[in-house]
């Protein structure tokens, strides 16, 4: 064959595959869209994201997301609240006078409800998400005066179940705690408070 007609019946073909991928990719993107349930197309956007916390026990922690980030929901026990009260010197920003919330989270639990906590799992060192370790002492692998909070694995910083920081570890700041009401008892909206949406 000529090559010259060969290379021309090549790029015809290149050009009907690219065409033919792009016409299949689009297509396919919209039965996916269209696939999403109306909280997860809220969540692409960025929308305020409605958590039912109906189910949350007192000690447990529930995982959601909001703009891509992953939001924690703690339901804090009546001790885990009173141990609080006494790490102060512990900490490097016990007021959260540097750290990032809304008014109504500058206290010492970080909250609107005390026992509620809400806040965002990325470390304010580097942004790894810490971990959870609300084991108590020599059970949690931390020390033995470790009274429960948070790890983060990648540099070593700690947090107290407020998301404070403590004291000489990498993160300079407390966990963020995100704008967010309660709807209900159980059904709180991060991305929205009475100031409006973030
Ligand atoms: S990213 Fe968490 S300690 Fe460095």
């Amino acid at each position: 064959m000529d090559d010259r007609v060969d290379t021309k019946r090549r790029r015809f073909l290149t050009k009907v595959t690219v065409a033919a991928w792009a016409v299949g990719g689009t297509v396919a993107a919209f039965p996916f869209i269209r696939s999403m349930t109306p909280s997860e197309r809220a969540r692409a956007a960025g929308a305020p994201v409605a958590i039912d916390i109906s189910r949350l026990e007192p000690g447990q922690m529930i995982k959601e997301e909001w703009r891509g980030k992953p939001v924690w929901i703690v339901r804090r026990t009546t001790e885990m609240l009173d141990k609080l009260m006494t790490l102060d010197d512990l900490l490097a920003d016990p007021g959260s006078e540097r750290s990032d919330q809304p008014a109504y989270a500058q206290n010492p639990h970080r909250s609107r409800m005390p026992e509620v906590l809400v806040m965002i799992g990325v470390c304010t060192h580097l942004g790894c998400s810490p971990v959870q370790n609300f084991a108590i002492g020599p059970a949690s692998g931390l020390g033995d005066d470790w009274p429960g909070g948070f790890f983060c694995p990648c540099h070593g910083s700690k947090f107290d179940l407020s998301g404070r920081v403590y004291k000489n570890v990498p993160a300079p700041t407390n966990l963020v705690v995100p704008p967010y009401k309660f709807l209900n008892d159980t059904l709180i909206l991060v991305g929205e408070d009475d100031g409006g949406t973030a």
